[in-house]
């Protein structure tokens, strides 16, 4: 008997066989994933990538809370008709900061991962009230409320309301899984989240813990800061934070 007729003795004792094949699947399991935990970076570092501010963060929020992530994915694969329709291919340190992260999994409509710059507040704000009044044939659900839900007077809450005072323990909790949130920022929390949806406030601080790029505005154009300003703020950074003018790959990994 040859080592080629040996597997029968395997497919004869069921569990002999069990015992293989936890033995196969344990080793090529070990094979892909220990490695990773000693490379000393699995993902590359990009310039440009940086946490979210307090009001995209709670922009984001708003994303889990509503479920957009059903019908929206936020991930662009490397191929040629992605590219070509949303942009540069999602990178690893695009996702980073992402607790949960949102690739999502199925687009009943388009991928988000670049969306942001691409409109202006108005349309977002005009689509996300009454989708169809923009795209007539869309299928997405109508989302006025958000203008209506304030995230800065913290008065009458509505379960599952994000609250200004609620971002900063939001941002702890990122915190705490690696997003490099530091005191200063969390310290900050709320004022640099009111003064993101105020023009006319002092947003200096702002800028120099985030960064020049960034947005300031009144996203809804109404008074106070709304859900609507925050989700906003949030699909308007989406994709936009890594130059892809200037960005050329590490081909050394
Ligand atoms: C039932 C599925 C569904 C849900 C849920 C949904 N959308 Fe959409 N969305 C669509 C479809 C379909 C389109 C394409 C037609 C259109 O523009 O309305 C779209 C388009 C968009 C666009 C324009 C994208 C582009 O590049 O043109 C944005 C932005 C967007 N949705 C954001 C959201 C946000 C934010 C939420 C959650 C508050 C959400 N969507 C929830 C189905 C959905």
């Amino acid at each position: 008997m040859g080592i080629l007729n040996k597997h029968a003795i395997l497919e004869k004792n069921v569990t002999l066989l069990a015992v293989f094949a936890f033995l196969v699947v344990t080793i090529g399991g070990l094979v892909q994933i220990v490695p990773l935990f000693y490379l000393e970076n699995t993902i590359e570092d990009v310039e440009g990538i940086r946490p979210y501010t307090p009001l995209e963060m709670a922009g984001r929020e708003v994303y889990l809370r509503e479920g957009c992530y059903v019908c929206h994915s936020q991930m662009i694969r490397p191929m040629r008709d992605e590219v070509e329709r949303y942009g540069h291919y999602s990178l690893a340190a695009e996702s980073q900061y992402e607790h949960p992260f949102q690739w999502g999994s199925k687009r009943t409509g388009p991928d988000l991962a670049r969306v942001g710059g691409r409109y202006s507040d108005e349309w977002h704000v005009d689509h996300l009230i009454d989708p169809q009044s923009v795209v007539p044939v869309s299928v997405m659900p109508q989302y006025d409320y958000l203008s209506h839900r304030m995230l800065d007077d913290g008065a009458g809450l509505i379960s599952g309301q994000i609250s200004a005072t609620m971002i900063g323990d939001i941002m702890a909790t990122n915190a705490l899984v690696g997003v490099p949130y530091n005191d200063e920022m969390l310290e900050n929390a709320q004022v640099d989240f009111l003064a993101q949806a105020d023009p006319d406030s002092d947003y200096d601080g702002l800028m120099e813990r985030y960064g020049e790029d960034v947005n300031v505005r009144n996203f809804d154009g109404a008074p106070g800061v709304s859900e609507m300003d925050a989700l906003v703020a949030y699909l308007q950074v989406l994709g936009t934070m890594v130059d892809f003018s200037t960005f050329t790959p590490d081909a050394s990994r």
